[in-house]
Formats: structure tokens, sequence, C-alpha cells
């Protein structure tokens, strides 16, 4: 058996991880529930971070530093937010070398604003950003499929990591169209997504993430870390079975929010935050849109307005996000004013890596929205897409570098695999199981949380774990569900996507810390782990 590197998940950071690898001549398994033209990072919007001060304003990537360490507030490695925002500016410029259409002006890339940040820093092309780096790495794959350094499986899921002695030695992954179980040996880098599938019906993100590739590393033992931080987006739509994403783009081009207050339009967020504006980071924009749409002296429902934006923004900028609400909504947004309400979009926490993206299990790593990495409390609009790609590229150079310098590592792997996989029992999907564990989570985890409200979310996960006919697969969501409770009732204090009614203030003292979680024979435990210093040199 030729030893490869295995990625599962192949949206942009399985992808960036794959091409990674190719290009030091290692070769990977690329597996994925569903191809990477129906990743969830296809459905990414707005555009990709990059301090590449192409607006005249001065921008650096110290700024872009600082603004996301503040935009998490203060949780993440201040090192490795420091290569994310240093390698930005190469990020962006290999995409256009690659042939993204990012909108730009003569020769000069047009940056657009976005929350969070003062200056104008995020690529994009049109609010299809996502798809176009996407195909753009599809192809760059392709050129490496073709000499044998990628081979890509879609329709292939993961169902377990292969260990001995606690390092990883392989994977088992099933096909989903023969039902056949295949057992691969390498190393792994898990790249499959967030939890969203946990909060299905409520989350802009694919209604095909179901969430089991977390919830299985998590029954695992592998350690997840910050899951108490979960971002709700400020503008979604419901629609079927869904939360539809207005892009941040709408504001960031001069969309305003406004609710009707006393018979009048009440432009809240730019009375209370006249600097940013509407362009707040999300969580503050989000709990802003709940207190006012509960405030009895206004009307219940926020909007966002753009019927003011010229014909120029909406052809040339928000063409393809106005064909959506008309098409999904029945709303012309340049002739309307849209409901919109905050829905869950993105998942800061997920498995803990270090710096190098190793996580606490030898052999394996991970990248992108599955892992916990650079967005601390709350992520910036815009940072997502680099952080995927930087991510993915970051995890297979740790990899590319200990194969490199470790002669024989990936003979290590020339054998079936040792150890046996534990498959999860019970891989069928139950709906109704899924359904109760969501609405429970709903009630503890919202936009204001409380000790009454995450109590009572812990105790009914907990009496559901001990139901009879429980299979692991339940068990495993259910338990990494009970983990985002317990993280969340355990950190007595606000900070970013965590605002709790009872403890309204940032404690610095006692919480400046990455809270983790893992299962240890099925019991979850939570702790915290010190933030390291920022080194002097990087
Ligand atoms: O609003 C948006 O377009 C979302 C972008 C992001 O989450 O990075």
């Amino acid at each position: 058996m030729k030893a490869m590197v295995n990625i599962i998940g192949a949206g942009l950071a399985g992808l960036s991880a794959a091409v990674t690898l190719a290009k030091a001549g290692i070769g990977c398994r690329l597996f994925s529930r569903q191809s990477s033209e129906r990743a969830q990072s296809v459905m990414a919007e707005g555009g990709i971070n990059a301090a590449l001060d192409t607006m005249g304003e001065g921008d650096t990537t110290a700024e872009h530093f600082s603004d996301t360490m503040k935009g998490g507030v203060y949780l993440a490695d201040p090192n490795a937010v420091r290569g994310l925002t240093e390698g930005a500016p190469d990020i962006v410029r290999e995409f256009v070398r690659l042939g993204v259409p990012f909108q730009m002006k003569g020769e000069t890339l047009v940056l657009r604003n976005f929350g969070g940040q003062k200056k104008k820093r995020t690529a994009y092309a049109k609010s299809s950003t996502g798809k176009m780096l996407m195909s753009a790495l599809i192809d760059e794959c392709r050129k490496y499929e073709a000499r044998g350094l990628v081979m890509r499986f879609p329709h292939h899921d993961f169902l377990s990591l292969v260990t001995e002695g606690g390092a990883v030695t392989g994977c088992a992954i099933g096909d989903t169209f023969t039902g056949d179980r295949l057992v691969f040996s390498g190393p792994v880098i898990l790249s499959a997504g967030g939890p969203a599938g946990l909060f299905s019906g409520h989350t802009t993100g694919t209604t095909q993430n179901t969430g089991d590739a977390a919830a299985t590393a998590f029954f695992h033992g592998v350690r997840f870390a910050n899951l108490e931080f979960i971002q709700y987006h400020p503008t979604t739509v419901g629609i079927s079975g869904k939360r539809m994403l207005i892009s941040e783009a709408a504001r960031g081009e001069g969309g305003r929010l406004f609710i009707e207050r006393n018979g009048r339009p009440w432009y809240f967020m730019e009375e209370k935050y006249p600097e940013l504006k509407n362009l707040m980071p999300r969580d503050v924009v989000s709990r802003e849109i709940y207190a006012v749409c509960r405030d009895p002296e206004c009307g219940g429902q926020a909007y966002l307005d753009m019927t003011h934006l010229s014909d120029d923004t909406w052809r040339g900028k928000l063409s393809d996000l106005r064909e959506e609400c008309i098409h999904f909504l029945g709303i012309d947004p340049a002739a309307e004013h849209l409901p919109v309400e905050p829905g869950i979009h993105y998942f800061m926490g997920g498995i803990w890596v270090d710096e190098r993206h190793r996580t606490n299990i030898k052999n394996l790593l991970a990248a992108g929205e599955c892992a916990c990495q650079y967005h601390g409390a709350n992520r910036l609009g815009g940072n997502s897409l680099l952080g995927a790609v930087y991510g993915g590229k970051t995890a297979a150079e740790t990899l590319s570098r200990e194969i490199l310098s470790a002669p024989g590592y990936m003979e290590g792997f020339e054998h079936a695999p040792a150890g046996e996989p534990t498959v999860l029992s019970g891989n069928e999907r139950d709906p109704a199981f899924e359904r109760r564990l969501t609405d429970i989570l709903m009630e503890g985890l919202g936009i204001v949380r409380s000790e009454e409200g995450m109590r009572l979310c812990i105790e009914r996960i907990e009496a559901l774990l001990k139901e009879d006919g429980m299979s692991d697969r339940m068990k495993a969501r259910a338990s990494l569900g009970l983990a985002m409770a317990k993280s969340a009732i355990m950190r007595r204090e606000s900070r970013g996507s965590h605002f709790r009614r009872d403890c309204p203030e940032r404690d610095d003292e006692n919480y400046k810390k990455t809270s983790t979680a893992e299962c240890i024979d099925g019991r979850v435990i939570t702790g915290y782990l010190d933030i390291p210093p920022l080194r002097e040199t990087v």
C-alpha cells in the first residue's frame, strides 16, 4: 500500500492542503461526502481579507493583526494570527495569479469595507467570492490529480480514525454509494467543516453538513476548544430548511440597518456606534438587533435598507446578492427593505490545534472551520476564507516538514494501519433525534444566554444520553452538544459571541483563556488552557 496523507473534507481548507502537499511532491487522498463543487466554502460570499493597501489608506498587516485580535476579544493565539495576517497578501496575490475574477480597477485590486475593520481590506468577486476561490483551487488540484499526486474520493464519509499507542495510523472511510468500508493508512488532516448540522435549520451553512465528522472526532478523544463561541450573523432571512445569508458586503457597500420606533425609522447602529456604524463586529450588531427587536417602543422587526445604493454598486458589486433576494425571497432589495434577523453562521470553536495545526493526537492535524484557530471569541467577516486557505496550507507544510525531515516517516504507514477502526454504531440518520437535540441547543446557546438556560440545556442533554436505544452516532452528537453547553456555562463572563445576561462584563483576570473539552470514556471533561504569549520573532 502506497503511503499518502489522508485529507477529510474537500472544501477550501482541504484543497489548500492537497495543493500544498502536491507542490512538495507528497501524495494525498481527498475524501469528502460531496464533491468540492458542493462544499460549504462555495457558499461564502463577501470576500477574503488581506492588508494589500490598494485603496491608498495606509493599511498594514499589523493593523489586520490587531483588528483580528480585537474582534476575537484577545482569545486567539497571537502567533498564529500574526502568521495568518502576514501571509494574507501573498495568498490573495496567488489567487489573482490563478485568475480569480476579483473586482479590479485597471490593474488594481479593489478592496471593500467589512465588519470590525476601519480600512478597506476585503478582496471580492461580487458576492460569490467562495465559489470563485473554490473554482480556482479545484482546477489547480486537477493538475496534480493528473500527475497522481492527488486522488479525489467524493461521496466518501469519514467513519473513524485508526490509532495505535495514542497516534493516528490511518482512517476508516465509507463509500456512500456502495456502502463499502475502506481503511487507509497514513497521517490525517481533518478539514470537514464546522458542526453546523447540530443546529440544522438555524444556520446559513449547507443543509448537507450533518456535523458528524466533528462529532465523531470528538467521540474519539480529539480535544476541542472554545466551543461556547458560536457566531450569529446579523443579517439572515429564514427560507426552507435553513437561513439565507445577506452578505455583510451589503453593509460594506452602504446598506443601513433600521427599525421602526414611534412610527419613524431608527438607524440604531449609526446612532449608537458613530465610528463603525453598521459595520461593527458581528457579535455587537447581532446583539443590538436582538435588543431593539424586543424594545417595546420599536416595531419588533429590523430591516436592511439598500434602496439608496447606486445602479453601479448593484451591477458591479452586488448583482448576485440582488438576484438571490429576488429568487428566494421575492424581494428586490434595490426597491424594498429586507426584513433581517441574526442566524448562526460560523463556529469559532472546533478541534484544538497549535500554531502549526497539530491536534492533541500525533499524526492528526486539522484546518478550516472544523479547527479552532485565528478567530477567538468572534470572527471578522472575510477572515474565514483566509483562515481556511492559510490553515490548510499550514497543516500541509507542518506535515511535509515532518515527512521530509524525518526519513522513514511515511514508510511507517506503508502497511495496513495498525490498530482497529472503532466505527461508531448507527450510521443512519435519525431526524427526530437530531431535531430534539437542535431544539435543546438553540434554547441554551442563543445570542443572549443565562445560567438557568444553559443549566437546563445540560440537564436535558444528559437525560437524552441516558435514553434507551441511543446509537454511538447519536451519543457522539449529543456529547459534542453537551461540550458546547458545558464550555458556555463554565465561562462566567461575556466575551465576543458569548453573552450572558447574568455576567454581562468581560473578565480578563479569570477568563482570558482557551476553554477545552474532551470526551474521555463517554464523559465530557472541560478545562482551560493559557493563551501563548506573542513571540518577538516570527
Ligand atoms: O457576510 C458575508 O459575506 C460573510 C462573510 C464571512 O463570513 O466571512
